[in-house]
């Protein structure tokens, strides 16, 4: 059967991404935020997954006002790199696994979770600078990807509540694929950061600080996190963290934290990483 065997949370500024495509990763500026990475890389070659379902959002490319699902499931053959103002980033398509994104989809509207199914979609910064982060600049990504995809660009976002539900849900689902499957989850965005406006910059790093260690020591407690927390204390783009509770509610009730990097600041945000492996009680 296939299983759940970590979870991996990463920012996925765009300037990161920018970095390495433009070969900067060694100057001064981007050096450390990369440089907490490296573990990870590293274990990721050791850990071999076969399939990433990855959690990200959509920044106003594949979606805009017309339509906003509030979660959504990739179960395409493959991906592009989507063309954000700039081109498309210069990585490879990602491909996709849509016998278990067809599963996950299925397993989780009959537990009510009430996806939107995507036949066609072109990936962002949200999902592909995360790959960038994980895997560097291989000719073709050495993991397949179930992108599932949130609204938290416009109000109201789904709950942290609901986002730790799904990832239950998803759990659920993983483990009913009959396929012999090592599959990863990844949370995406954060962590505090806000992009315009009078409090442009804001960073609270003892708030990130604590979110990152109640992803092991109290996990209810962040299920429960309002949305008007995230806006005051992490910036109005903060709330992409609850993406980060989707992974964390698919690992079960206990896990072991094996990697964490924060690095302040990256283009006025700050950076935030972690990889969890679930612990059976
Ligand atoms: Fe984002």
């Amino acid at each position: 059967m296939a299983r759940i065997t970590a979870g991996v949370a990463s920012s996925h500024i765009p300037a990161l991404g920018a970095a390495m495509d433009l070969g900067k990763t060694e100057q001064d500026y981007w050096k450390p935020a990369f440089a907490g990475y490296e573990w990870t890389r590293a274990w990721e070659t050791q850990e071999k997954p076969d399939v990433v379902v990855l959690v990200f959002n959509d920044h106003a490319t594949a979606f805009d006002m017309n339509f906003i699902p509030t979660f959504a499931i990739g179960c395409a053959e493959s991906y592009k790199s989507a063309d954000e103002g700039w081109g498309a980033r210069p990585v490879p398509d990602v491909i996709g696994h849509p016998d278990l994104a067809w599963h996950i989809a299925q397993s989780c509207i009959l537990d009510e979770f009430d996806m939107t199914i995507i036949n066609k979609m072109d990936v962002d910064h949200g999902l592909t600078v995360p790959m960038s982060m994980m895997f560097g600049q291989p000719e073709a990504w050495p993991v397949r990807v179930v992108p599932l995809a949130v609204n938290v660009v416009t109000y109201p976002p789904p709950t942290g509540n609901r986002c730790y539900a799904l990832g239950e849900a998803i759990a659920r689902a993983v483990a009913s694929f009959p396929e012999d499957l090592n599959v990863q989850i990844w949370g995406t965005g954060g962590m505090s950061h806000q992009l315009q406006g009078p409090r442009a910059g804001l960073i609270n790093k003892a708030w990130d600080t604590r979110f990152l260690d109640d992803l092991s020591a109290d996990p209810q407690r962040l299920r429960h996190i309002p949305h008007i927390e995230y806006l005051r204390e992490t910036g109005s783009e903060g709330i992409e963290m609850v993406m980060w509770l989707i992974m964390r509610g698919a690992l079960g009730p206990n896990v072991r934290e094996l990697h964490r990097h924060y690095h302040v600041p990256a283009s006025n945000t700050a950076v935030g990483h972690i990889v969890l492996e679930p612990v059976s009680a």
